[in-house]
């Protein structure tokens, strides 16, 4: 059940989140919707602190959760609640987040290009971190800092190198990418030097990302030593130890029947021990650690609901047939496939079927051979126009990256708690489409 939300349960093929059907769901708040199971999010945050807790004790940082997963007013108001961070790297998602009531000290500000308009709103604000992606925004955060007279703390993202075992367009740690300094070109040291020169920017260590899904450990650790041999150097030339790392977050979760998700407890410890063996290696004592996963916390805690509309079979050249089954939703809420081959898996939600499974493709409604939801799946082939179709593992990038292509309204998000359903997000109407045609 690793792909389903905590309180997802199955009784006689149907789907039911938290005590209420898929019917009822789908009745009361219409199709394609996606809905979350605020249990699960708010344990899956909390998991992630206690362990960062547990296994990093006295030297744990902050968890940021990474806001591009998925963020909305109502999501923000229940991190406030459970007290963690938030990472956002845009001026909206700094918005989302003050609006949800985020203590500004537990704001972490990322983006390789950063408007001066959000860096001034960013230190207005009063947000604890600022993750610096460029010389130019070493000066620009200066800047901003001394007009407000304040002194901003600030971490320089930097790309140790890593070639991430993930899709290429979510690597983000290896040596030609937008993101950071590197340091092995020493690009990273020259920052470092750029920073000394301002009284109104507080350096206070480093940070770095290394990809998105990832499933093993080891990359996490080779990222923690390189940082902290840089961290060395920092020692070495200016006599004093930075407090500060942030090792971003990319823990992969489960997509489909087979995938193993990284928990936390998985991770940390192991994140531990590569710290501490480094912190060793060169003489620095443990600094603060902090991490930002987005995927990991909020990606399982969401199923898309869409209705079929058409069933259609088609006769492959090669032979054979496929059914093409056609929702009423699909790239304009979930683009992942068609960027990243990203895979998921489906169920009929509304009823059993002990029909035969057939090859299948399930499609979305854009007119675009590459609007796929699910490229392969064995599916019952008595599937039907008015069946519901439950997909799981979408509260990452799903609705948060979900576009209005052919001028389809966004979904809604709905959120489930204690057998209770409620909008946070409400759906798109045309109306609002129409609205901003002058
Ligand atoms: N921190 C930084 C600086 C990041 O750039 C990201 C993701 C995260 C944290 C959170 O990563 P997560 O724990 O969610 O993997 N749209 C792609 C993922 C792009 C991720 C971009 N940065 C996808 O749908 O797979």
């Amino acid at each position: 059940m690793s792909m389903w939300p905590r309180n997802a349960s199955f009784n006689s093929g149907e789907l039911f989140l938290s005590g209420i059907s898929a019917k009822d769901l789908a009745k009361e708040f219409d199709t394609p919707a996606f809905f979350i199971d605020e249990d699960d999010f708010r344990l899956r945050a909390n998991a992630w602190n206690q362990e960062l807790l547990e296994s990093f004790g006295q030297n744990a940082g902050t968890v940021y959760y990474a806001a591009k997963a998925f963020i909305c007013v109502e999501v923000a108001r229940w991190i406030a609640e459970i007290g963690i961070g938030i990472d956002v790297c845009t001026g909206g998602e700094l918005a989302v987040a003050l609006a949800g009531g985020i203590n500004p000290a537990k704001i972490e500000v990322h983006g390789n290009n950063k408007s001066v308009e959000e860096i001034n709103s960013a230190v207005k604000a009063r947000v604890g971190t600022i993750v610096i992606d460029s010389l130019y925004e070493i000066e620009r955060v200066a800047l901003a800092a001394k007009s407000a007279g304040v002194v901003q703390k600030v971490l320089l993202r930097l790309t140790p190198g890593i070639e991430a075992h993930t899709h290429e367009s979510i690597a983000t740690a290896h040596e030609d990418v937008k993101f950071g300094f590197s340091i092995a070109s020493g690009a990273a040291w020259t920052a470092v030097l750029a920073t000394q020169n301002h009284p109104e920017i507080e350096l206070r260590g480093f940070h770095s990302h290394i990809g998105s899904q990832i499933f093993g450990t080891e990359s996490f650790g080779i990222a923690a030593d390189r940082l902290i041999e840089f961290l060395g150097k920092y020692r070495d030339e200016f006599n004093a130890e930075l407090p500060e790392l942030d090792l971003g977050g990319g823990y992969a979760i489960a997509y489909v029947p087979g995938d193993k998700e990284l928990t936390p407890h998985k991770v940390l410890p192991a994140l531990f021990k590569s710290v501490n063996e480094a912190c060793k290696k060169y003489s620095l004592s443990i600094p603060k650690i902090s991490i930002e996963p987005g995927r990991a916390i909020v990606g399982p805690t969401m199923v898309t609901l869409y209705e079929v509309g058409t069933v259609k079979d088609v006769t492959l050249e090669e032979g054979g047939q496929r059914k093409y089954i056609s929702v009423d939703g699909g790239m304009s809420d979930n683009i992942r496939p068609s960027l990243y081959a990203a895979e998921y898996t489906a169920v009929i939600a509304n009823r059993a079927s002990t029909a035969p499974l057939t090859d299948s493709r399930i499609v979305g409604k854009h007119c675009e051979t590459g609007d796929i939801v699910i490229k392969d799946i064995k599916f019952p082939s008595d599937i039907a126009p008015g069946d519901l179709i439950a997909v799981p593992a979408t509260g990452a990038y799903g609705r948060s990256m979900a576009s209005n292509y052919n001028h389809v309204p966004r979904p809604p998000v709905v959120a489930i708690n204690e057998s209770k359903a409620r909008i946070i997000l409400r759906r798109e109407t045309i109306s609002d489409l129409l609205s901003l045609d002058i």
